[in-house]
């Protein structure tokens, strides 16, 4: 075979350098291509396969292996493979993720993989496109590699415990948030406001707006505040913003927006559970998706609001009742969950709408917008 090789559920990918092309083989073809392994000749193949399928079956076979000869699929001489090294492998695997072309790109660094399996970085990068592609056990096992050498990334080891149904932490770790967002920090919000489509910040100052009545003169504590891309919403409503952020690359950015009246390094439940002065909004914009049982948060955050005051988030929406960490890393939460926390603080469910957040990998978020009031008097 001249071409590389994945074994997928139902026969074989595989990907041929030279032209390009991503090929899905059904299980005859793969039988085949299993055959070809550069020791048999035509006559071994056809005493292999014709008492198999018969007659008929081998011209038919005869004729998918020319074409597969043609198509570059497999070499007629057993010599003709090229010299492919990882690193070229690698490059070719991140050139077709560019273009959108993910699993033929799994298929490269798989093979890039399995040169190299002493670096981790081949290994990282074949976590990330199984995970892209769908492809949970492969994800697992690459990042388990991974993972060998270097222990110390608690990012990594996160996401493993999703991929390995493993029981939850509470949260993500401090470790794997500060990791996480020192990386990220620098493109965040190219990344959110160009290819993800982020909306969670003007939808949850659109809900707020509407909870409030329209008032401008508040105090606002922003939760998770990150690089700012929610206080820029909010500050239309504050007369006072305060930030708070586990990740110190995060606040260097929300610093230079110039938004804020404050910001702190801190995490955030540590933070509410210390402090005494009240709020009239203490928002959360996509950053109790790090948080299982949100009574972590909402408990405390209770604590420090005013009269007729509001909590405002939003969470990824999930079906599992009452929260589940998903294999992103990520919590989803179910809409009974948060009614059963807003019940337990004494708050009002003000609204809780199902909305679409941003998109990952193409495809939508599914997210709730909640504002929790303090009831009236
Ligand atoms: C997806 S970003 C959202 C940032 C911002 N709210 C926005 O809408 O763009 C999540 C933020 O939550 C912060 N974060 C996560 N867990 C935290 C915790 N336990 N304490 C403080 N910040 C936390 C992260 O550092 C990150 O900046």
């Amino acid at each position: 075979v001249s071409a590389l090789v994945s074994p997928a559920e139902t026969g074989y990918l595989v990907y041929d350098l030279h032209s390009d092309r991503l090929h899905q083989l059904n299980p005859a073809a793969s039988l085949v291509v299993e055959l070809c392994d550069g020791e048999r000749s035509l006559d071994d193949l056809h005493e292999i396969l014709q008492p198999l399928v018969g007659d008929e079956g081998w011209t038919a076979c005869r004729t998918w292996i020319d074409a597969a000869i043609d198509d570059g699929l497999i070499a007629a001489d057993k010599d003709a493979d090229p010299p492919v090294n990882a690193k070229q492998l690698t490059a070719r695997a991140n050139e077709l993720w560019e273009d959108d072309d993910v699993l033929a790109a799994f298929v490269c660094q798989e093979r890039a993989a399995s040169l190299e399996p002493e670096d981790p970085a081949v290994w990282y990068t074949l976590g990330e496109l199984a995970q892209v592609v769908g492809r949970r056990s492969d994800a697992r096992h690459a990042y388990e590699r991974y993972l060998d050498k270097r222990p110390d990334d608690a990012e990594i080891a996160h996401l493993l415990i999703a991929l390995r149904g493993d029981p939850a932490p509470a949260r993500a770790s401090d470790e794997c948030i500060e990791q996480l967002y020192a990386r990220f920090a620098s493109f965040y919000d190219e990344t959110m406001t160009g290819d993800l489509e982020y909306r969670a910040p003007e939808l949850l100052r659109c809900a707020l707006a509407d909870a409030l009545r329209g008032r401008t003169d508040l105090d606002v504590l922003d939760l998770g505040c990150g690089t700012g891309l929610a206080g820029q919403q909010l500050r239309s409503l504050a007369r006072r913003l305060i930030g708070v952020d586990l990740s110190p690359t995060m606040i260097d950015q929300a610093r230079a927006r110039r938004i804020y009246d404050a910001l702190d390094v801190d995490e955030l439940a540590a933070y509410l559970r210390r402090g005494h002065t009240r709020f009239d909004v203490i928002a959360a914009c996509d950053t109790l998706i790090y948080f299982g049982d949100l009574a972590q948060v909402i408990e405390p955050a209770a604590q420090r609001l005013r009269a007729h005051a509001a909590i405002a988030f939003t969470t990824e929406r999930g079906d599992v009742d009452p929260f589940v960490l998903t294999d992103s890393g990520r919590f989803s939460h179910h809409p009974n969950h948060i009614r059963a926390v807003a019940a337990a603080a004494g708050l009002v469910v003000a609204r809780l709408d199902d909305e679409v957040l941003r998109f990952e990998y193409g495809r939508p978020v599914r997210g709730l917008v909640a504002v929790l009031q303090m009831p009236s008097a």
